[in-house]
């Protein structure tokens, strides 16, 4: 059996220093992952630069932000923001005057899209409209960049881009279903990739989530080639996700959220990262662990494998800092319920054989099982349900922690990367809250 390849340890090394740049490959929200790069690379005085994918007209077209968007969008970043439209994937694509993929789909009905074929010479013809329409972007993008990194400089490239769900009303009732639905309400995921409405998820996929890193990494290679001419240098990062090690009975181990329909672009991403690996080009996947955004609210149960962590802070040396990160946690729990019998609840769901099937890493993205979804949601359910608000929960609180503590676990260790794919577990990322705060 194959093995994830862990970042173990803190990585201490430094490359990057004031005057260098830190590009943002993606936007930035709020809850996401990239806030702890770029806060990272603000703290290191790099000049942040950001890119936006742009917004829809209602006929679907796709225009740059304007003014008061743009201004919005700086103000929150705290830099300049590129502004070209950056949106992948070619599900609102085609070539003049036929439908695009997202049309097409929009024909099909919740009881017949299981039968329903597409057209794939005429959807491989979209996603070559989509595809240049992205590379001639990006070529833009790159254009307008290059004159703001000086010579000598480092860049660091942050890719964050992940999504590609095809937004037809017909497909957003099944995903719904799939992610969410137990009981009569379950939905095989298994169905859905056999289908052709599947089947062109995951092609959409593939272009957002994985092929993007590819076509930064490319585009990106005349500036690349010119730092490292002047003494500078380019390292390029990705959040992957493959599972994580969490502590289960008293030991890290892997395991996963299922289904993770868009594992198979992410299996994707981390093949780009070892391909330019190979060239020479210093681009690293971190996969990084379970924890709830606007990206990853639509899987219920994702976030289950979080309350761990709060064992592993002990665990890890986080000391006085992490017995209050506790009492918080506990402090959001209804006056009935105690954080002792939410972990033991977790405990108890992970060592379910229900669960343990699933850790199965050569067989990941599984598919899921009406017995998955109905452990699966219901726990999610039960333990929403032990808090006193539903809008502010425990895996809000250990979100953020995560998100801190990948901020310099990938700064510091891209400087000088040990591979192109690493995990980053429970345990590391407890270790770095040590450092941090222990
Ligand atoms: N949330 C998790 O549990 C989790 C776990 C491991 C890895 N990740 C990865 O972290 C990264 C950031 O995700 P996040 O969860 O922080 O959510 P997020 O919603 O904050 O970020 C999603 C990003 O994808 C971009 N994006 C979405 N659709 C796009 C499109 N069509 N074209 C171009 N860009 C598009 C957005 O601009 C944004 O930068 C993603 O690669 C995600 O897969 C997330």
């Amino acid at each position: 059996m194959s093995k994830p390849t862990a970042l173990r340890n803190l990585s201490k090394q430094t490359l990057f220093k004031k005057g260098d740049v830190f590009v943002l490959f993606g936007e930035l929200f709020g809850r996401g992952y990239a806030n702890g790069l770029v806060n990272e690379a603000r703290a290191a005085g790099l000049t942040l630069i950001g890119m936006t994918v742009g917004r829809r007209e209602a006929d679907g077209s796709l225009r740059p932000l304007n003014a008061e968007e743009l201004a919005t969008a700086e103000a929150n970043f705290g830099g300049k923001i590129i502004n070209v439209p950056l949106m992948a994937g070619f599900d609102m694509d085609s070539p003049a005057g036929t439908p695009t993929p997202t049309a097409m789909v929009n024909e099909m009905t919740l009881k017949s899209w299981q039968e329903d074929k597409l057209d794939w010479a005429h959807i491989e013809a979209c996603r070559q409209v989509g595809v240049a329409r992205f590379k001639a972007a990006v070529a833009q993008a790159m254009a307008q960049l290059d004159a703001l990194i000086p010579d000598g400089a480092n860049a660091f490239f942050a890719h964050t881009m992940a999504g590609g769900l095809v937004k037809a009303k017909v497909f957003l009732a099944i995903a719904n279903r799939i992610y969410k639905g137990r009981g009569d309400r379950f939905m095989s995921s298994q169905a859905l990739l056999e289908s052709d409405l599947g089947k062109l998820n995951l092609m959409n996929f593939d272009e957002v989530t994985a092929n993007t890193f590819g076509h930064l990494i490319e585009g990106s290679a005349a500036i690349r080639a010119r730092l490292e001419k002047t003494g500078g240098a380019a390292r390029y990062t990705a959040y992957g996700y493959h599972g994580t090690e969490i502590l289960i009975d008293g030991q890290y181990q892997w395991q996963t959220y299922t289904n993770y329909t868009q594992g198979y672009a992410k299996k994707r991403l981390e093949d780009i990262a070892r391909a330019a690996w190979e060239k020479g080009v210093r681009a690293t996947v971190f996969n990084c662990p379970e924890i709830r955004t606007n990206s990853s609210d639509i899987f219920v149960g994702v976030e289950l494998s979080l309350f761990p962590l709060i064992t592993a802070l002990s665990r890890e040396g986080c000391g006085a800092w992490g017995e209050a990160q506790y009492k918080a946690c506990a402090a959001l729990l209804r006056e009935d319920a105690s954080l002792e019998t939410l972990l033991g609840n977790i405990h108890r769901y992970n060592v379910q054989p229900t669960m343990a099937g699933f850790r199965n890493f050569d067989a990941w993205p599984m598919n899921n099982t009406p017995e998955l979804a109905e452990l699966m949601i219901g726990t999610s359910e039960d333990i929403t349900a032990m808090h006193k608000e539903r809008t502010a929960l425990i895996t809000d609180l250990l979100s953020a922690l995560v998100i801190e503590a990948t901020g310099p676990l990938m700064f510091n260790e891209a400087a000088a990367p040990s591979a192109p794919v690493l995990w980053l577990n429970h345990d590391v990322i407890a270790k770095q809250l040590a450092a941090l705060h222990g």
